[in-house]
């Protein structure tokens, strides 16, 4: 039984280049408009549009199909979107121009391009060519390239509500040529539709990548531009063994700082609400949170406890980043930031949660167990050191982003790594904890939970 009244299926598949497919011929323009007009008629509760993988008709896409009736649309374009809309959703007459009337040959054409295929698939497993899909993963990292490059010119907020390329040229100081092409591959990515020769951004690109959005994510995706720089020594740092540029973090200079802890607050209060419920605040009266970054954790767990007092120990040129959003949030009287080094020294004393998140995989595992020894001195009985991270399967292969990360570390670090759960647990118990445990949380971190006797 169909739970909608019209289930429509969009093929959107991308073939590789040179290949007749539906995202080349602009499937992506044909959803969006499908799906707005859907919205906009009030039709979203009785339409469900469904993108999908090739329909077999790759040769005449964009196609769709509606089911229950089971109409098949070729060539379609936004422009044709509204029509269907009317015509088909709302009055239930297809439009016949569109629809393929002869399903017979439309099964033909399928069968056809089917065995086509599979003849195509068979002559390259033949021949030995390499996969699509290795050679995608191979050369994946162009299109990151280009929406990091347009991340650090600023050429979102330059094209604005929509500007030629010579206009965004001028704006962000750059060639007009090559900004045209670089525009053009961001409209290939689909992160910029052009129209007529105008470049506009797209949804996604107006809401996460321009100033003066809500949700402009700009300031913390210029970290990963950053790692771009450290990625790209990652032969020679397999070879040495560690980063073979490393600085530490006190000396990468303000704009690197500003964007490694805008980038590290994002994280942080997405997952602050998560990690503070899967802790709990009941007897934390004092908490410390060790290289605690922008605050955002330590603001969420003083939110949510009005007893809760919180200590920040961080590099003084963090410092006043985190003040200004203790400050932002309101609770400067039980947050405080001290300038420190987590390397060495004491950490203090008589706290009820010694915090510790994503702090252990800047460090070497001498230094961890040496960490978490100073965190144990500096809680009191009955007190629990908690640690964030990226917590490995015993044979580190898995999760991937964990697994990759390792090497995050590596380029950028003199001995860090990510580190598994009998690693965390080791040191835990060497440390002098007791009932240690893992706490799994949803999404990429976890949590390595031990308590001082
Ligand atoms: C990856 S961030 C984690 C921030 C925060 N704990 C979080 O989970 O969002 C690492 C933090 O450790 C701080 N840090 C690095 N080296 C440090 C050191 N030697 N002493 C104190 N803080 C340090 C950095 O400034 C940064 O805020
Ligand atoms: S790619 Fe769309 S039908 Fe084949």
């Amino acid at each position: 039984m169909e739970p909608f009244r019209f289930h429509v299926f969009v093929c959107d598949q991308q073939k590789p280049e040179g290949a007749p497919c539906c995202a080349a011929r602009g499937s992506g323009q044909v959803l969006e408009a499908l799906r707005r007009e859907v919205n906009a008629r009030g039709l979203e509760d009785e339409v469900q549009v469904t993108a999908c993988g090739s329909l077999g008709l790759c040769e005449h896409g964009p196609n769709l199909v509606v089911y229950p009736e089971g109409v098949w649309y070729s060539g379609v374009t936004p422009a044709d979107v509204p029509e269907i809309v009317r015509s088909h959703f709302e009055e239930d007459t297809p439009v016949e121009r569109l629809a393929r009337t002869d399903p017979a040959a439309v099964r033909a054409e399928i069968l056809h391009n089917r065995e086509k295929m599979f003849a195509a698939r068979r002559a390259r497993e033949a021949a030995g060519v390499l996969p699509d899909d290795l050679n995608e993963r191979i050369r994946a990292f162009q299109e990151s390239r280009v929406v990091l490059t347009a991340l650090e010119l600023d050429l979102f907020t330059a094209v604005g509500d929509g500007a030629g390329a010579a206009e965004v040229a001028a704006s962000v100081h750059t060639d007009p040529r090559s900004t045209e092409m670089l525009l053009n591959a961001l409209a290939s990515l689909r992160l910029i539709v052009k129209h007529e020769g105008v470049f506009h951004n797209s949804p996604a690109a107006a809401r996460y990548f321009t100033a003066g959005s809500r949700d402009n994510a700009r300031p913390a995706l210029l970290h990963t531009a950053h790692l771009w720089q450290r990625w790209s020594t990652l032969t020679d740092s397999v070879r040495a063994g560690t980063a073979v540029a490393h600085d530490e973090i006190a000396g990468r200079g303000p704009d690197w700082t500003e964007a490694f802890i805008a980038a590290m607050h994002r994280n942080a209060s997405e997952r602050a609400p998560l990690v503070v419920r899967a802790v709990g605040t009941e007897n934390v009266r004092r908490m410390l949170d060790v290289g605690g970054g922008s605050g955002a954790y330590s603001i969420a767990f003083a939110q949510a406890n009005p007893a809760l007092r919180a200590d920040i120990l961080d590099l003084a040129t963090v410092e006043p980043i985190a003040r200004r959003h203790i400050q932002d949030a309101g609770v400067a009287d039980r947050v405080d930031v001290r300038a420190g080094d987590l390397r060495s020294g004491r950490l203090g004393e008589g706290y009820d949660l010694v915090f510790v998140s994503a702090i252990c995989h800047m460090l070497d595992p001498a230094e961890n167990l040496d960490l978490l020894r100073r965190c144990h001195e500096a809680l009191a009985p009955g007190g629990r050191v908690v640690i964030q991270d990226f917590i490995l399967e015993a044979d580190k292969t898995a999760p991937r982003f964990a697994a990759l990360f390792a090497l995050n570390m590596l380029v950028g670090t003199r001995g860090g790594a990510s580190y598994s759960e009998p690693e965390y647990a080791g040191w835990l118990g060497e440390a002098g904890f007791r009932e240690i445990r893992h706490a799994r949380l949803p999404g990429i971190t976890g949590l390595m939970i031990g308590s001082r006797t």
